[in-house]
């Protein structure tokens, strides 16, 4: 396993910068909180046609055959999605309810991954196996969609890779088989003439380097040097999967508590503002060339192949903005929003940090104070500073980048979801 990166304190000029860029377009943002409410989500489709082309040209650099799909669960905005099926990306989806998006929108190119697969899913997927690839995560579940397959009048076959799991301890070994297995899962498949295997698929989350895919990649180049000739000349695709850190790397309120750890600390010290920190990221492009040079080293001799890849977080993260305004300033350090954290789902600003910008009275100081939400919990916390001249209630705030893992997991708790428009 690849060590984690140290936290370092995150440099005053590169945030600077990024406050500096959405302070500019202040006035577009007022005047879409003036006509559409607060609080309020703004999608930046030109955003995500960006990072799509970007994402997809550093690995088309670096391959001759490649092929995408947005992870939908990251932000499941069908309008997120169609702008990325514009791009000509196809989409990954992980339930009934995703491939149904997938479906409306008429996207062709559909792969469908995730563990516990139900029969009404199976079903649905092979409805329409025209467009949809199936990535069978169990030794079960491909008994399971074998009886119904074989039940089925469609007499076309049903396209399928399995899934591998990149790390057989601990609680990521529930996704897919291990590598180990894939001679015995080959002999279950192989016969089955209404299923036709075509791939492999893994995935590993949370890369801010590219370490853990490499890694990956020499054992799966270890595992088809195994394999039968006859398996390997099946391989159609193999996909990689998702997992890609933007490059400004992973910001937190605290060193030492990365990937959603809770804070040691509670309380803050009210004279300054604390350091942020940062754990560095890796540009795309460093990605591609990593990978593809494991790629070419350890599958290649045994596979020539499609690469596939399933990025979600690294698409959308900076492609949605959240706007709320102060309710309550009940003090000069503490003011109530509009919004509490059920807009995003889960308590993500008391350990990530990302910088709430005060688009009323705009500065490039920082302030301590303590945003927090409507909701009846103290783990509503929005930030624990703001920039800006000043904290006066009708003020309108924004925390820029919360397109990944945030929409998708908003809930209907107490308060309800904000407004949504698209630029
Ligand atoms: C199978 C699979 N593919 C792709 C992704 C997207 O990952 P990310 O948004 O980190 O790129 C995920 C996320 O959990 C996933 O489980």
């Amino acid at each position: 396993m690849p060590e984690q990166q140290p936290a370092t304190v995150l440099e005053k000029e590169r945030l600077h910068r990024f406050v500096a860029a959405y302070f500019k377009d202040r006035e577009r943002y007022l005047s879409l909180l003036k006509n559409h409410g607060s609080p309020l989500w703004v999608l930046d489709p030109s955003v995500l046609k960006d990072r799509a082309r970007r994402f997809s040209e550093a690995f088309n650099a670096c391959f001759d055959k490649t092929s995408y799909y947005f992870a939908m669960k990251s932000n499941n905005r069908p309008e997120v999605s169609a702008a990325l099926l514009e791009s000509g990306f196809g989409l990954d989806v992980s339930s009934g309810i995703e491939l149904k998006t997938a479906l409306n929108l008429k996207a062709e190119k559909i792969i469908f991954s995730g563990p516990g697969k139900t029969q009404e899913e199976l079903s649905l997927a092979l409805q329409h196996r025209d467009r949809v690839t199936l990535l069978l995560d169990s030794f079960g579940e491909l008994d399971r969609l074998s009886a119904l397959v074989s039940g089925s009048d469609q007499t076309s076959p049903v396209r399928v890779g399995i899934r591998l799991t990149t790390n057989p301890k601990g609680l990521w070994r529930k996704f897919g088989i291990v590598p180990e297995m894939l001679p015995e899962f080959w002999k279950r498949i192989a016969p089955l003439t209404h299923i036709r295997f075509a791939g492999l698929q893994f995935h590993s989350s949370w890369n801010l380097t590219p370490e853990r895919q490499v890694e990956f990649i020499r054992l799966l180049g270890q595992t088809l040097a195994r394999m039968p000739r006859d398996f390997n000349s099946r391989i159609e695709f193999i996909d990689i999967g998702g997992g890609y850190w933007p490059e400004e790397g992973e910001w937190l309120h605290f060193p030492e508590t990365p990937e959603g750890a809770s804070p040691q600390e509670t309380s803050i010290p009210w004279d300054r503002v604390r350091p942020h920190y940062r754990i560095p990221g890796t540009p795309i492009e460093s990605f591609a060339k990593e990978i593809s040079l494991a790629v070419q080293t350890h599958i290649f001799p045994h596979v020539n192949c499609c690469i596939c890849f399933e990025p979600g977080r690294w698409i959308c993260h900076s492609a949605m903005h959240l706007l709320l305004s102060v309710i309550d300033k009940k003090n000069h350090d503490l003011v109530i929003t509009d919004a509490g954290t059920n807009v995003i789902g889960w308590e993500r600003f008391e350990t990530d940090y990302f910088p709430v910008l005060n688009l009323s009275r705009p500065g490039l100081v920082e302030r301590p104070c303590h945003i927090l939400g409507s909701l009846c919990t103290p783990h509503d916390v929005f930030g624990y500073a703001y920039f800006g001249e000043g904290m006066e209630t009708g003020d309108c705030l924004m925390i820029p980048c919360q397109g990944a893992y945030t929409y998708s997991l908003g809930q209907n708790f107490i308060k309800g979801l904000p407004g949504f428009v698209k630029l």
